[in-house]
């Protein structure tokens, strides 16, 4: 084969992966609200709040059934809802979040059972690929509970469901959801997945506190997650995503799995940071929390629109963590237009004045820099310098000056 032949195929693989997924998938997920005590009423009415209260036009646009949907299989082995929890079955939901702009995306798990002990794919991966299609499914989050603990079996396992969904006849994406122990982001996108989950479930808590314990035992908080996925910018990209998990903003400490290990809840302050540098770091965005009564301020955490730019930039870079000093923590992310978005992190309990010289991180010359949460044009400038509270992160937009 020359190389223009191989460069064609090659830009022909690359294009026809690229294609599910261009930029992070966002949308409302079942599980830290409700666990398995989900209803398709319940997740209707998630629905019609997601649509009016802006989220789905910010882009929030899938619900995300996870674990509890389940209810066996039928005499001739095909997955069925439970009758109780969706009486009208899991299509005539899909229909309705479709009518409605959405998407929907289901849950499974790569052994026989799932994680929370119900009736799982392994061994059906083909039957209910077709029977996800059949149903109108756009994406698949599959877990890895029960399933054998090497690196090789995961990817055949993945790979089983990537080639079954593929040949389901409807575009349906694939999350690899196995906590980030095996370094999926070597293998998952070769595998078939979108986007692999790159740590254990996330708590609704700032940061572990107990330091005899790693937090796959004590508990990821928010902290903990941007610290083991802040290494991992080179394996992200449009159709390959490095998942950071759910965002808790908004739950207040709600009981529940995200309650769990310590989740007792997180300031507004720290939910705004989880927001900024989940968008920063273009990771899915999954909200969990009651968008039927959802508050002003997340309302405006959630919904600002010039955050999630960030995050859905074309370009599907991962922000690079450049400073990593004291308290701070300084991320940049290269965008479409030329722009560039920074983060400025302050990880200390208290309110600290920060002085950013953006040559010293590679950016040189005069940018009007634009503050993304107080929403205002700061001018033009080599740096920015000023106060920043306990646990807040300021994301401004650079842009060179007209010349
Ligand atoms: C695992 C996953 C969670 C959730 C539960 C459901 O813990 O990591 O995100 O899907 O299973 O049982």
């Amino acid at each position: 084969m020359n190389r223009a032949v191989l460069f064609l195929f090659l830009s022909l693989w690359v294009m026809g992966n690229a294609q599910i997924l261009p930029t992070p998938p966002m949308g409302w997920m079942t599980w830290n609200y409700f666990a398995e005590n989900i209803h398709e009423k319940d997740i209707r009415e998630m629905a019609d709040a997601m649509v009016s209260s802006g989220m789905v036009e910010a882009g929030y646009r899938y619900i995300f059934i996870d674990d509890g949907w389940q209810g066996g299989r039928d005499n001739r082995n095909n997955i069925i809802p439970d009758q109780a929890k969706f009486p009208s079955g899991i299509k005539a939901l899909a229909d309705y979040l479709h009518s409605r702009g959405m998407k929907l995306g289901i849950y499974s798990d790569a052994a026989q059972l799932t994680c929370a002990g119900y009736t799982a794919s392994y061994g059906f991966e083909e039957q209910d690929a077709r029977t996800f299609a059949s149903w109108g499914v756009d994406y698949l989050k599959y877990d890895y509970c029960g399933a054998p603990p090497d690196s090789n079996t995961a990817k055949i396992r993945y790979k089983a469901m990537a080639d079954a969904l593929k040949k389901s006849g409807r575009e349906i994406a694939l999350g690899v959801c196995e906590w980030g122990y095996r370094q999926p982001w070597h293998w998952a996108a070769q595998a078939g997945g979108q986007l692999w989950r790159t740590t254990g479930d996330v708590r609704d808590k700032w940061k572990n506190v107990d330091a005899t314990r790693h937090p796959h035992q004590a508990g990821y908080g928010i902290l903990d997650i941007v610290n083991d996925n802040a290494h991992l910018s080179a394996f992200a990209g449009p159709g390959r995503w490095n998942d950071m998990d759910m965002l808790v903003v908004g739950l207040y400490g709600k009981k529940g799995p995200s309650g769990d290990l310590g989740g007792t809840g997180c300031t507004d302050t720290e939910y705004q940071s989880q927001m900024s540098l989940w968008c920063m770091m273009a990771s899915p965005l999954a909200a969990t929390n009651d968008i039927r009564s959802m508050n002003e301020t997340t309302k405006a955490i959630l919904l600002n629109k010039e955050v999630i730019a960030i995050n859905q930039d074309k370009l599907g870079k991962q922000a690079g963590r450049v400073v990593k000093s004291g308290p701070w923590h300084v991320f940049i992310k290269p965008l479409e237009n030329g722009d560039t978005a920074v983060a400025i992190l302050n990880e200390s309990d208290q309110a600290e004045d920060y002085t950013l010289e953006f040559s010293s991180v590679g950016l040189r010359g005069l940018y009007q820099v634009r503050d993304l949460w107080s929403h205002q044009d700061l001018g033009n400038s080599g740096k920015w310098r000023g106060r920043i509270n306990a646990h807040e992160t300021k994301v401004f937009r650079l842009k060179k000056p007209d010349q």
